[in-house]
């Protein structure tokens, strides 16, 4: 089977967040299975700069207005197709915001064009490469079921929702620029709520839909979680699934990690203390005994740093300390930075994404806090597991499904891996840290859960296989 994989970010090349983990680690897991994949990406800067042989495989005189061409190039394990339009994505700032953090603003054509490119790459422009199926991942990419639909390219295509929380909305008025026939623009199609919705309209197209946890494909289905798409996606729960991610336990392996300052494993998890050691001289933290608790997240209200703010001198008042890594609202990184200044030694800041800070966090911490109000998957309590921090998480979407909570009868069965607390508020939140820190005190236990999370199977192994599964199920034999 080939497949077409559509990303907006890939890891290594470009990342903001879980999307770009996924993106580069399903397609490898996929090809382990047999599977040949080339994954579709936009030519940012960054991209661009970073390919090795690149070799022009397609020329668009104009593609939504602009002229570009798809390149062929390897990275890594990554079979990549390039779109590379310089008028698109040569600019500086990130894939989706200028260097001033507002969008761009031309957002709608960027990935309108990087939908048609992947629909087009669908109906067999590559001399070589015919793909039997393609995977959409996200509001970026979900244009392409709807492309195909209306351009007549019969083949079956699956949606990926990463989070409903970004839709891709926009006004009616770029319609008449998408290159879709009058027709698209109903109910049936793009139309949403009296503009264009991108990932409504990939919801409506696609062939099947997933969604990155079995809870949050239940969750997304009413009001409360649906974000306005809950009727769409109830209407159509006969072909959605929730299929959990996995981590590449290549990049995340503690016995081989190039980020880390000291190598450990399950059976020898004292060489820890090493990177706790970095951990605490990169944030200005007292090198003491106290439990140490990291943040590493995107700093905005689905993620509850909210309630980490206002827990925080509750947390140092337990004992703790805690270290935070994250970029985002401006209103929660002062409230940060004034925190740390408040909290010297017990509360240390970064506010910067720093790739390797994460890895020798997760690599050196007692305990990781995750108390977002909705998390379709969430990969950091899945890192954390694999390099013994000990994830203190809400009950919700696919934190739900990942972490066994230390119950008396999980732990007496030795199956705890972790915490979960509910409601998401402030007061449940500073019940689990008191909770994790009487916990820390009784070594035995801890040491017991922290093993129990090291040995989980958090590779892709077994959800690419489902992955692999609902591909063969729509490709015509
Ligand atoms: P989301 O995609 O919603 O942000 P996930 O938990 O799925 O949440 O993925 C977040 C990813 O981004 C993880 O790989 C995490 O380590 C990484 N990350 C988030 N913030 C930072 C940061 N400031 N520096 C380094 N890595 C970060
Ligand atoms: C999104 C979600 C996160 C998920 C990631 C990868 O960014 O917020 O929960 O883990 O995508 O699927």
């Amino acid at each position: 089977m080939k497949l077409l994989s559509v990303a907006s970010e890939v890891y290594p090349l470009v990342k903001t967040g879980g999307l770009a983990d996924v993106a580069g680690a399903l397609p490898p897991a996929l090809e382990r299975l047999g599977v040949t994949v080339k994954t579709l990406m936009p030519g940012y800067p960054k991209v661009m700069a970073s390919l090795t042989d690149p070799e022009t495989v397609f020329e668009f005189p104009s593609l939504l207005g602009e002229p570009g061409r798809l390149i062929a190039a390897q990275a890594g394990e990554l079979d990549l197709l390039v779109l590379d339009i310089p008028g698109f994505f040569n600019r500086p700032g990130g894939p989706y915001i200028d260097a001033a953090g507002k969008d761009h603003d031309d957002n709608w054509r960027r990935f309108a064009a990087l939908s048609l490119a992947g629909a087009m790459v669908a109906g067999g422009i590559l001399s070589g490469f015919q793909p039997d199926i393609v995977h959409a991942h996200d509001w970026q990419a979900a244009l392409v079921p709807a492309y195909m639909r209306y351009r007549g390219i019969r083949r079956p295509s699956v949606l990926t929702i990463h989070n409903l929380a970004f839709q891709g909305q926009f006004g009616p008025d770029i319609f008449s620029h998408l290159e879709l026939p009058a027709h698209a623009y109903g109910i049936e199609g793009v139309e949403y709520y009296g503009g264009v919705g991108y990932l409504k309209a990939g919801l409506q197209c696609a062939s099947a839909i997933t969604t990155v946890s079995p809870t949050y494909a239940k969750e997304i289905q009413f009001a409360t979680s649906g974000m306005g798409l809950e009727g769409l996606i109830s209407a159509r729960a006969d072909v959605l699934h929730g299929i959990v991610n996995g981590i590449d336990t290549d990049i995340w392996n503690p016995e081989t990690d190039p980020y880390l300052a000291e190598h450990f494993s399950q059976k020898a998890p004292k060489m820890r203390a090493g990177n706790r050691r970095l951990l605490e001289g990169r944030f200005g933290l007292d090198a003491d005994k106290a439990p140490l608790f990291i943040v590493v997240s995107r700093l905005t209200w689905q993620k509850g740093l909210d309630l980490v703010c206002s827990t925080a001198p509750a947390l140092v008042e337990a004992g703790a300390k805690l270290a935070v890594l994250g970029t985002g609202d401006a209103g929660l990184e002062s409230w940060l930075l004034s925190l740390a200044g408040q909290y010297e030694g017990r509360i240390g800041v970064q506010l910067v994404y720093d790739e390797t800070l994460a890895h020798v966090m997760q690599g050196g911490a007692d305990a990781i806090l995750i108390p977002s109000r909705f998390e379709p998957c969430g990969l950091t309590q899945l890192y954390a597991q694999r390099y013994g921090t000990v994830p203190v998480v809400a009950r919700t979407g696919g934190l739900a499904d990942t972490v066994i909570d230390a119950n008396s009868a999980a732990l007496s069965a030795g199956v705890a891996t972790g915490l979960q607390f509910m409601p998401d508020n402030g007061d449940s939140l500073i019940d689990a840290i008191r909770r994790v820190v009487e916990l820390r005190n009784d070594a035995k236990t801890w040491g017991a859960m922290q093993r129990q999370g090291m040995r989980l199977d958090v590779s892709w192994t077994r959800s690419a296989a489902q992955y692999a599964d609902l591909f063969t199920s729509l490709v015509p034999a």
